[in-house]
């Protein structure tokens, strides 16, 4: 905000003085330009310097293993048809993974020319610190322009240190964190919730960082650009009445029309609702926690993966209770969260199939607009706390409570389904397909995902290898 504001401000700031002779000497406004802030994306040139951090850093691949998230429940395939989500979701792995991860997802495609789709450059702002370099130099319009295929060349570098700091500062150089919030639009949405990062105290900047992409965000306007929905608020029902308000949707869903939403990865908002959100324990004090190195000085691990593996640095630095106790209350939690998970999940794969039921059965846009009003929200809130990973963790009550309003919605939405299905004189229950397993509820769909990934194989080994060796010859990337 404070950009986009500095041109009138100053021009307010003249005014006043020249208004106020008779007054106290009123500051000139000194808004210098900033001046281009020299970002270093290639993680490799920190490595002498900073070996422990780098190394550490490194480190995130060994969290490799890669997990199907619609393999272990194909109830999502219904619940995401018509969107690419229904193709391809796996579950978070480590840093070194993001880019990566990207690139081979069929749900970014396949494309061949810099101008073919089907994702926008948009795409690529939470996965890579040329994303930092690019914006400094090139300003946020120039980055957000254009398809995602476009920025192939341009975004090499694994999620790094650019990422969370000021790596062009001397500050860094000599070991301080100097820790900045490379994407202006994060800067703008976390000062008009909380205070500008540069006025934050270290505690909040440590999860201002962290919250650059472990946030809820959509994409606005014809550029497409990154932006985050916190107008109203970062509770799941704030952003769902901003959502309404803007008739924003990110797809119709296949079966049941319904105009929905898709939850990002709100750790950040779901976090400072959390009980240790609430009294200010960062992620940093959970997931970075201070190791000694051979020579016993003491570095941030930037190892970023689950805190049990490191307990005595993480939890047991406040916490008397053992490792295994605070391992089963978490346990615990998770386990309760999944319970009713499931049960909003049965509810929802219910509601849009017998939504299709109904429209084929000639219901109209009227008879079911407070139906898939009531499955948009119901959807939505369920998303919000699945896509809140370790949310178990970190805010396991709003989890409960944001499931268990998204049960009565998907409730409501079935009741009222009912009675059009019985007007249209279908009074036996609304059968489902086989879905149980990924295969099966994607053809219970249609989707047809063999050509995709075929598309996608050649992908890989055709484009990206030509994406990297650009990017050497225009030495973006190390070789
Ligand atoms: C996801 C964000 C993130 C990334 C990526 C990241 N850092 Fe950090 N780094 C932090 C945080 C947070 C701290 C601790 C800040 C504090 O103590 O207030 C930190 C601290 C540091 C420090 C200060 C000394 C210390 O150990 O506390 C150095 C030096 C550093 N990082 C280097 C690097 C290097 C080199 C890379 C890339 C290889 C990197 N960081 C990548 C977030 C990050
Ligand atoms: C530039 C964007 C970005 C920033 C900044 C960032 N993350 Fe991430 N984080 C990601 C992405 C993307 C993934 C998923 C990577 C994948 O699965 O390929 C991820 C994954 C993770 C995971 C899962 C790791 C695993 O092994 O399962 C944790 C935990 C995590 N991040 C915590 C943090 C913390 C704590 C911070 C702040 C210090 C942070 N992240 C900063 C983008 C970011
Ligand atoms: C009080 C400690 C604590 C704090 C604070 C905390 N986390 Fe976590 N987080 C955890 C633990 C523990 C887990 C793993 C839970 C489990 O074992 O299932 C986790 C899990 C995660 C995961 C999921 C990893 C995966 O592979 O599924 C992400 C992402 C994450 N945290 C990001 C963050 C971010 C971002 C913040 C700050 C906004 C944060 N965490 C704050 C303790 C914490
Ligand atoms: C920097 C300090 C700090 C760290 C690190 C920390 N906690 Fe906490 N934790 C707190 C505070 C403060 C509270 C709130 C205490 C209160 O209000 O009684 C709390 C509360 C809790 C509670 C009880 C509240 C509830 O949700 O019912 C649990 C369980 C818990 N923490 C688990 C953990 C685990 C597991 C870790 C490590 C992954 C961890 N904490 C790391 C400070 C910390």
């Amino acid at each position: 905000m404070a950009r986009l504001f500095s041109l009138p401000c100053v021009v307010i700031l003249y005014l006043c003085a020249a208004f106020n002779a008779a007054g106290a000497e009123v500051p000139a406004a000194t808004q210098k330009a900033a001046p281009p802030l020299n970002v270093e994306a290639r993680n490799t040139r920190f490595a002498e310097r900073h070996p422990d951090q780098f190394a550490s850093w490194q480190a995130t691949s060994e969290q490799g293993a890669r997990e199907d998230a619609l393999a272990d429940d194909p109830r999502l395939v219904i619940l995401w048809a018509g969107y690419a989500f229904s193709k391809d979701y796996n579950k978070p792995r480590g840093h070194a993974y993001a880019l990566t991860d990207m690139r081979e997802t069929l749900r970014t495609g396949a494309p061949q020319g810099s101008e073919d789709g089907p994702q926008p450059m948009a795409c690529w702002s939470c996965k890579s610190p040329d994303v930092a370099r690019e914006i400094a130099q090139n300003g946020e319009d120039n980055y957000f322009h254009g398809k995602w295929a476009r920025g192939g060349p341009l975004i090499v570098n694994q999620l790094g240190c650019a990422d969370c700091h000021n790596t062009g500062s001397p500050e860094f150089a000599r070991g301080e964190p100097a820790l900045r919030l490379s994407r202006p639009y994060a800067a703008r949405a976390m000062e008009a919730i909380n205070t500008p990062f540069e006025h934050a105290s270290r505690f909040d900047q440590q999860s201002m960082v962290c919250g650059q992409c472990h946030v809820e965000y959509y994409f606005s306007g014809d550029n497409k650009q990154v932006t985050f929905p916190w107008k109203k608020g970062t509770a799941v029902e704030n952003i769902e009445a901003l959502y309404d308000e803007l008739s924003f949707s990110d797809w119709t869903h296949q079966l049941s029309r319904t105009p929905m939403l898709k939850a990002q990865h709100p750790e950040y908002e779901t976090w400072s609702k959390g009980i240790h959100g609430q009294n200010n324990v960062t992620c940093i004090d959970c997931h970075m926690p201070k190791l000694q190195n051979k020579q016993g000085k003491l570095y941030t691990s930037h190892k970023i993966g689950n805190p049990f593996d490191n307990f005595e640095q993480t939890c047991a630095t406040c916490h008397t209770q053992s490792k295994d106790a605070l391992k089963n209350v978490v346990a615990e939690r998770k386990r309760a969260i999944e319970e009713i998970k499931l049960k909003v999940e049965d509810q929802l794969v219910h509601a849009h199939f017998e939504a299709k039921a109904a429209w084929d059965a000639g219901a109209t846009q009227k008879e079911m607009a407070p139906v898939l009003l009531n499955i948009r929200h119901a959807q939505w809130r369920w998303d919000f706390s699945i896509a809140s990973h370790g949310i178990h963790m970190h805010a396991p009550e709003v989890a409960l409570r944001m499931l268990g309003t998204a049960l009565d919605e998907a409730a409501q939405a079935r009741v009222k389904l009912l009675r059009i299905l019985a007007t249209k004189g279908i009074t036996a229950p609304v059968a489902l397909p086989d879905i149980s397993s990924k295969e099966k509820a994607q053809q219970a769909i249609g989707l047809n995902i063999a050509a995709d990934a075929k598309a996608k194989a050649a992908f890989i080994e055709t484009v990206v290898p030509r994406w990297e060796k650009e990017a050497q010859r225009t030495g973006l990337l190390d070789k």
